[in-house]
């Protein structure tokens, strides 16, 4: 398995009003996306919820994280929720690579993780 390292991997964003979204690419393959939804609620306020595709034959190389923390570099947004099914293992060991931490959703079966990323360290703070 080969492992990418950062350089290789870019984001090219999507035209949308309604969420943020990036294309992803792996040297010149198409190697999936990430979106970002916006939602307010009473918990999180406002904040946006994560949807992450990486192609099955290129899961397990660092690509989903690596792109990840592209993405919450680029967005306006700091707060970041991912919901998952408690099954989803590697979906957890991603997250928890970027930094999300388990929050103990009260209105939630399912796992929640969070990352709220101070917007005035955005520029170094998440990584590329
Ligand atoms: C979740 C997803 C985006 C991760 O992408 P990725 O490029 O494989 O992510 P990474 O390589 O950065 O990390 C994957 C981690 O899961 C682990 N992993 C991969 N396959 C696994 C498996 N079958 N069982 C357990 N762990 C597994 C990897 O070892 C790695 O963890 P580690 O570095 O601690 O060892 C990808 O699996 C995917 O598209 N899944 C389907 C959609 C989904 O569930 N999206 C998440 C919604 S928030």
């Amino acid at each position: 398995m080969t492992i990418i390292s950062s350089h290789q991997v870019s984001i090219n964003k999507m035209k949308s009003n309604l969420f943020e979204g990036w294309k992803i690419q792996c040297d010149s393959n198409t190697a999936g996306y990430v979106k970002f939804n916006p939602k307010v609620d009473g918990i999180f306020k406002s904040h946006v919820t994560v949807d992450i595709k990486i192609p099955k034959q290129l899961r397990g190389r660092n690509i989903g994280r690596i792109a990840l923390r592209k993405a919450m570099k680029a967005s306006s947004y700091s707060t970041f929720v991912a919901h998952l099914r408690k099954s989803n293992t590697p979906s957890k060991r991603m997250l928890a690579a970027v930094g999300f931490q388990v929050f103990n959703h009260p209105k939630s079966s399912q796992l929640c993780m969070v990352i709220i990323v101070d917007p005035s360290t955005r520029s170094r703070g998440v990584g590329g």
